[in-house]
């Protein structure tokens, strides 16, 4: 048997001996009952010092490796080949998607916020007086609800900020909207039960919904929303998920005739309806919309985010539950993840005490509108007359509906060769072929001027395409 040491190498000599002698044993080369060297012969032999190779011998002692047997001195213990598999170590390159910004790329990627204005300071500051002066306790385990202080806080701004009426105990705090629809879906599953969804949808949420082996009944989407006039079912239906204050991506709202329609669908079915309600802070005309909650609290589930408002790296999400499915939920909420983070809870929590959020909200909104007003601005001074925006004027991205284009593989090609990234209403569709003349454009993480030359290439590559 022979070692070899490195004195050069980061990795200390015990651990050195310590992995040699342990391979030789796994990869069979030395079997059960092989006498091992005596650790005075081998700290001669490879000059380190014998405490080194004492360490060693009761490291691998302890996990069963090797015994010492009085009279024999040192042996390898029974039963030990093991051959393990290749492990790839070698670092893959990083190619997400977020980490990764190609030069000169301008992505109309829906839903981003604008990354450079999120109050970068001010949470650093808050984070480490909440961190340096919360109790000890708040280290511990904390409730699969999430913190008082934000429910408590939550509570208040929903009330000020949308006059929706529920008590702090209602709210649950997730880790990210994506989060509360993964665990309603779970929660509310029963085997061929079936969803029904807006069409086109949020994929991404989609996908969440279809994971659990719901069927999906997809109700299209006209300009005023989903038309309740058109569900049909001979199915039990879980919950129907709804985009009702800024549907996703058309950017309609839900008129309040088709809400009570679908309140009375769901009564007739005896489920839930899921609000997603992920953009509505940012509305630029007139009054915020109601939340549908409000219109039968023991039906709706209002799930909210912070990603838009603040960032989607928080992760931070909230839904609002009906007393009905509360204890089952955190049972549910316990068994996934324990809780939500709890310190940025809490730094979350200050940050709408001290009106920040709101402040910061008012503060992206002018923004906002700067940029979409930008955006409206380029595509009339270089499409006249050819297109037309859809929905309202919220949120983070609109959509503009082209009347002689369609975008095909080959011009959303072209246009990704010009450097600009485009998302076709398609994409969201689950039956094809009703949105092929509309693209969805994201400003709200583009600069004006981004914003001006995207657009300019766009209408480069269009006016250059016969179609
Ligand atoms: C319609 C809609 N709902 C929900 C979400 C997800 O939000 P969160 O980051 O809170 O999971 C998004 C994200 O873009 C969205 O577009």
């Amino acid at each position: 048997m022979w070692l070899t040491i490195d004195k050069n190498i980061n990795t200390s000599l015990i651990r050195q001996v310590y992995e040699q002698i342990r391979a030789m044993i796994l990869e069979g080369k030395l079997s059960a009952g092989d006498k091992l060297p005596s650790t005075r012969w081998l700290s001669e032999n490879l000059k380190i010092s014998r405490n080194v190779i004492l360490e060693a011998y009761a490291q691998l002692t302890a996990e069963g490796y090797i015994e010492s047997r009085r009279g024999s001195g040192t042996i390898v213990a029974e039963d030990l080949y093991f051959k393990r598999c290749e492990r790839n170590l070698e670092k893959s390159p990083h190619n997400s998607v977020y980490t990764r910004v190609e030069n000169d790329l301008i992505d109309f990627r829906s839903g981003i916020p604008a990354l450079d204005m999120f109050p970068q300071k001010e949470w650093g500051n808050l984070f480490n007086k909440v961190c340096s002066h919360m109790p000890y306790s708040y280290f511990r385990y904390c409730q699969p609800g999430g913190i008082m202080e934000l429910r408590q806080a939550l509570s208040e701004y929903l009330f000020r900020t949308r006059g929706i009426c529920c008590r702090a105990e209602q709210i649950m705090i997730v880790s990210g909207s994506t989060q509360g629809l993964s665990l309603i879906s779970k929660l509310l599953y029963r085997p061929n039960v079936e969803v029904v969804v807006e069409d086109p949808i949020h994929y991404g949420l989609l996908n969440v919904i279809s994971s659990y082996g719901y069927l999906i009944n997809p109700i299209p989407v006209d300009s005023k929303g989903i038309r309740t006039n058109i569900i049909e079912t001979k199915n039990d239906v879980g919950f129907v998920y709804v985009t009702p204050s800024h549907q996703f991506p058309l950017g309609s709202i839900l008129p309040i005739q088709r809400r009570i329609k679908l309140i009375r669908f769901a009564e007739k079915k005896n489920c839930y309806i899921v609000e997603d309600d992920y953009d509505s802070e940012f509305r630029y005309e007139g009054h915020p919309i109601s939340s549908f909650y409000e219109l039968d609290p023991n039906r709706v589930i209002y799930v909210g985010s912070f990603s838009k408002i603040l960032a989607p790296a928080l992760r931070l999400g909230y839904m609002i539950l009906p007393d009905l499915l509360i204890d089952k939920y955190l049972k549910l909420k316990m068994y996934t993840d324990v809780h939500t983070e709890s310190i940025s809870q809490l730094v979350l929590a200050q940050f709408i005490n001290d009106g920040k959020l709101e402040k910061h909200i008012w503060k992206m909104k002018k923004k906002y509108y700067n940029k979409r007003q930008a955006l409206i601005n380029n595509l009339r001074i270089n499409f006249f007359d050819e297109y037309v925006i859809k929905g309202h004027a919220a949120g983070l991205h609109l959509v503009a509906e082209f009347q002689n284009i369609l975008f095909t593989e080959e011009i959303l090609k072209k246009i990704t060769q010009q450097k600009v990234k485009v998302y076709p209403v398609e994409k969201y569709a689950i039956h094809k072929g009703r949105h092929r003349n509309k693209i969805i454009l994201g400003y709200g993480h583009l600069s004006i001027d981004e914003i001006t030359e995207g657009i300019r290439r766009i209408k480069k590559v269009i006016q250059n395409t016969i179609i």
